[in-house]
């Protein structure tokens, strides 16, 4: 057996009121020790030791959370780093937004679990749900609350359109990510993650799909006006070729920016052709708005920028503004044919989640949040544009606050991947928390929370550029 790290020393934590406030208003980060440095690396240990070989985030950001607020997270050894990853984009309104903590809080003597019981809180986070649909959309939809996970409620839809159809089949899309269960997994494509699993839920199709990028997301050397026109086709002759081998789906998944896949914002053309087409045969069309949901585009649901209405909408990340769980299906009412209980889950009713996804709402509409999220996506694009003439620099994409920059080979002989790795890491070494995705990890991604302020975004970019300039520059060792 082997032995337990011993505890770790005790943790001075500079968790006052005061220090917390400073942390929010701080116009920058400082990294001041190594990292890790000494006080995460001795957490970092002890979680190697005992959590499962499947633990990710802290293999690249390897440090150990002693507070946050806002924009920015303190670590164990006092150094503070602006924080665009936020929880996977669920912290829209950033770290423990002052407002919600005090409704959760609140909430918490009142009621905290409550199955799927109606209760006032659940009932006012259903109404702010549904007071954010585009017009006339609420009077025709359903809510189903789900297990607290976006792969929750991605199965909960590929349950109820399967159902409501009769059908068995799924058509999805390659670069689409879903989730970690084994069906949001099967729909997803990241081949990596799926080649261990044996005996997926079957009857998945891909197909590809083309992005409203200037490369459209092309494979290299294919034109990319001739690549959307080919990614139209080929949908077209998979729903009704009667020899192409695969049957009229209970459905069509698809996100409209593709997170994890890289940030590739789907062709305007292509998702209203889909939609056209799913429309006339009956195949109900399913958004992922688990990552662009709830703000992150710049619309509360990306689908509103291609005006198109999806049969089943699916949301979670960050309905609730702060990380407490919750997750929703919003869908037509013609598809409401299943039966009581067919999609149960004890965590369905989470109060606190609902207060504080309220008070999100209302803060969005009293803070103009969404007007936020498009003046700092401005910033970006004005800031990033530039980058497309850096040898390393595939593709700079991104809408609202959901940004990607995609890193091509160098020629000293380091791929991609391996860019990227050094601009997250170079970029952590200076104080900005950043993520990766896409193909072989190759896109480097920012998620910031939505309200976000000009002044720290563009201490962020100053960072994330001198990053990637860095990157790019030769070297003769290209271990290095
Ligand atoms: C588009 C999309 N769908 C589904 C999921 C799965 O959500 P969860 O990790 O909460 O299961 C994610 C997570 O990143 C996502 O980005």
């Amino acid at each position: 057996m082997t032995a337990i790290l011993p505890s770790p020393s005790p943790i001075p934590c500079p968790g006052s009121a005061e220090s917390l406030a400073a942390l929010r208003d701080r116009a920058g980060p400082h990294v001041d020790t190594a990292l890790p440095g000494p006080r995460s690396a001795e957490l970092l240990a002890r979680q190697e030791q005992r959590e499962s070989n499947a633990r990710t985030y802290p293999r690249h950001l390897p440090f150990a959370v002693a507070q946050a607020a806002g924009s920015f997270i303190r670590d164990l050894d006092g150094n503070v780093f602006i924080d665009f990853l936020a929880g996977a984009g669920v912290l829209s309104l950033g770290h423990n937004h002052p407002e919600l903590v005090e409704v959760a809080t609140a909430q918490m003597s009142v009621f905290t679990h409550g199955l799927d019981m109606p209760s006032p809180a659940k009932d006012a986070f259903t109404e702010a749900q549904l007071s954010m649909l585009p017009a006339g959309m609420a009077d025709h939809v359903k809510i189903q609350f789900c297990g607290p996970t976006g792969a929750n409620a991605v199965d909960a839809a590929i349950k109820l359109t399967k159902t409501a159809t009769g059908r068995g089949d799924i058509l999805a899309f390659s670069g689409g990510f879903h989730g970690s269960t084994h069906a949001a997994m099967a729909l997803t494509g990241n081949l990596a993650q799926k080649r261990p699993i044996a005996n997926p839920m079957p009857g998945v199709h891909f197909l590809p799909y083309p992005a409203d990028t200037p490369s459209a997301g092309a494979p290299d050397g294919v034109d990319p006006s001739a690549w959307e026109a080919s990614c139209l086709a080929l949908f077209e002759r998979a729903l009704t070729d009667p020899n192409g081998g695969i049957p009229l789906p209970a459905a069509v998944i698809m996100e409209l920016v593709q997170g994890e896949g890289g940030v590739n914002p789907a062709s305007v053309a292509f998702t209203r052709a889909v939609r056209e087409l799913t429309r006339q045969l009956g195949v109900p069309l399913i958004v992922d708005e688990v990552q662009t949901g709830a703000g992150r585009t710049g619309t509360w649901f990306a689908f509103e920028q291609y005006d198109i209405e999806p049969d089943v909408v699916v949301a979670s990340k960050a309905l609730s503004g702060m990380g407490l769980p919750v997750a929703i299906v919003i869908y037509h009412r013609d598809l409401d044919v299943w039966a009581p209980g067919a999609h149960t889950g004890t965590f369905r009713g989470n109060q606190l989640a609902f207060a504080a996804g309220v008070k999100t709402v209302e803060i969005f509409h009293r803070d103009r949040i969404l007007d936020n999220v498009r003046a700092r996506g401005e910033q970006v694009r004005a800031r990033l544009g530039a980058l497309d003439s850096l040898p390393t620099v595939r593709e700079v994409r991104g809408r609202g606050l959901m940004w990607g920059i995609e890193l091509t080979a160098h020629s000293d002989g380091r791929g991609a991947g391996q860019l990227a790795e050094q601009v997250q890491a170079g970029a952590l070494r200076d104080g900005l928390i950043l993520e990766l995705g896409g193909r072989n990890d190759r896109v480097v991604r920012m998620l910031p929370p939505l309200n976000v302020t000009e002044q720290v975004m563009d201490t962020a970019l100053d960072i994330l550029v001198h990053a990637i300039e860095t990157s790019a520059v030769h070297t003769a060792d290209p271990c290095v």
